[in-house]
């Protein structure tokens, strides 16, 4: 493979999507993984790392379109790094999602044979995030275009999403298509009041700066809007914000909680040290089917609310509930899941991390009338023992974050032995690991695939296991 080396362009044929949603070609063999491309394309590229085993590539030009390419439908597609695919058609997004959980429970997983449902479709394809971080930034992505015009410095401050593959530069976002039209029009409102502040946003360069993140979190059912602002401390901070959200108010009555949360950390992750309620009482709600849900700004909450119902109906539905059952809900968030299949089984112990959430959990039950819950907070790893407590589960739904169950976790429910465990995952590769260790005392069952993230190479799946007889 002499020919291929760091700096070399070459025409690839991309035969399939790999992990990450990057594509994958093979040159007599040698895999080479291509950043922005699509299965079916013809490309020209540029070899960006070559290793022993797999070269890694960018595309220079697309010299024939993948058979399911689409128009992408946002201008900023390509340089933002918020959605991957809007050039692929969506039928097309569920063939390789689904390929691609396949390939992960069967080599990582080890499980041989495994049939996986065909992937359950988003309800909307476009506008179905319930939440989105942004980033304000002291020196914006330029576009190629705009670094060919006269520019003043003060049009340098900017609010939007990463630039692919560039996690330090912020590309000014108008449209987003993954979020609502009210959603990007209170994005552009903030930005400008802003900018205009005097006040600068802050930098990765220097950690100087008063303008950290922007979070716009609505619930789609009631259309209640919270916005979560994270800035640096300065003296003058609460008066400005202040003037800011009743400005946002007054613009915006869709808006009914505005919390301001002050950070001094220098790592980039939208979460103060402390936080006000600015105004509203400090979280929104949302509704799944039937069931209410309290959200504050720290809680989890699946991020695409009508697909969530899916995924829910789906937990039931592999589960098969016969009205008998004590469960553990565990990474249980606000408590959605328990509170989704309490009508249905026994009782419900939920366990979660973010206390915030747990509180969530605790009101949630009341919102909705529910006695056969019970929220526990802590570690899963540390307060698992806890659960233990009460006697055996049933049946152990699990939905961990991105990496994954703790070993520790996963050894519990090995000496815990339920029945049946119901997996829920938004990380294939995680889903799989964690997999391959329930199979030492678990048969994995069905296998449904939910897409809860068109125009992502994300997805989540529901996998049930049966102890062995
Ligand atoms: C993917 S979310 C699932 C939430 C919930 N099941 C739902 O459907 O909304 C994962 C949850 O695990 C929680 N978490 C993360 N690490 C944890 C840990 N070590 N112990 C307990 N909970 C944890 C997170 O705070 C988050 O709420």
């Amino acid at each position: 493979m002499g020919y291929i080396t760091k700096g070399a362009e070459i025409e690839l044929q991309v035969e399939k999507l790999a992990f990450g949603g990057k594509g994958l070609s093979r040159v007599d063999g040698y895999v080479v993984f291509l950043d922005r491309a699509a299965p079916g394309q013809r490309v020209k590229a540029l070899i960006t790392k070559k290793k022993r085993n797999y070269a890694e590539a960018r595309v220079l030009e697309t010299i024939s379109r993948a058979p399911g390419y689409k128009p992408p439908a946002c201008s900023h597609f390509g340089v933002c790094g918020g959605c991957f695919w809007q050039d692929i058609s969506y039928e097309e997004q569920l063939f390789w999602k689904k390929a691609h959980i396949s390939e992960c429970l069967e080599h990582i997983g080890g499980a041989d044979g495994v049939n996986v449902e065909p992937v359950t479709a988003s309800p909307d394809v476009f506008h179905y995030r319930n939440k989105m971080e942004f980033t304000f930034s002291d020196r914006r992505w330029l576009l190629a275009e705009e670094l060919e015009q006269d520019f003043d410095q003060r049009s340098l401050f900017g609010l939007g999403l990463h630039v692919r593959g560039l996690f330090q530069k912020v590309l000014n976002i108008d449209t987003c298509f993954l979020q609502s039209l009210d959603a990007g029009a209170i994005l552009g409102e903030v930005r400008q009041w802003a900018a205009a502040s005097g006040l600068a946003a802050y930098s990765v360069r220097t950690h100087e700066g008063f303008w950290r993140f922007l979070v716009i979190r609505e619930a789609k059912a009631t259309g209640q809007i919270l916005l979560h602002l994270i800035t640096s401390g300065v003296p003058e901070a609460n008066e400005r914000i202040d003037l800011l959200a009743a400005h946002l108010l007054s613009k915006f009555p869709r808006i009914t909680t505005f919390i301001h949360s002050i950070s001094q950390k220098s790592s980039q992750v939208a979460i103060g040290d402390s936080s006000r309620v600015v105004f509203g009482p400090g979280h929104i709600e949302e509704k799944l089917g039937e069931l209410r849900f309290r959200i504050s700004a720290h809680s989890f909450f699946q991020t695409n609310s009508r697909a969530a119902l899916e995924l829910y109906d789906t937990i039931v539905r592999l589960a098969a509930f016969e009205g008998s059952e004590k469960v553990w809900d565990l990474y249980c968030g606000t408590g959605s899941i328990g509170l989704y299949i309490a009508s249905r089984v026994k009782s419900v112990i939920g366990i979660e991390l973010v206390e915030e959430a747990v509180r969530d959990a605790r009101q949630n039950c009341i919102l909705n009338n529910i006695d056969n819950c019970s929220f526990l907070g802590g570690d899963l790893k540390d307060v698992i023992a806890k659960a233990s407590q009460t006697g055996r589960p049933d049946v152990v739904i699990v939905d961990p974050p991105r990496a994954g169950m703790h070993p520790k976790v996963v050894k519990s429910l090995l000496e815990t032995l339920p029945e049946k465990i119901i997996a829920v995952s938004c990380n294939p590769a995680s889903l799989a690991r964690d997999a391959a260790l329930l199979l030492e005392a678990y048969d994995m069952g069905q296998v449904q695939p939910i897409d809860l993230f068109p125009h992502t190479p994300h997805l989540e799946c529901v996998v049930r296991f049966d102890k062995k007889r």
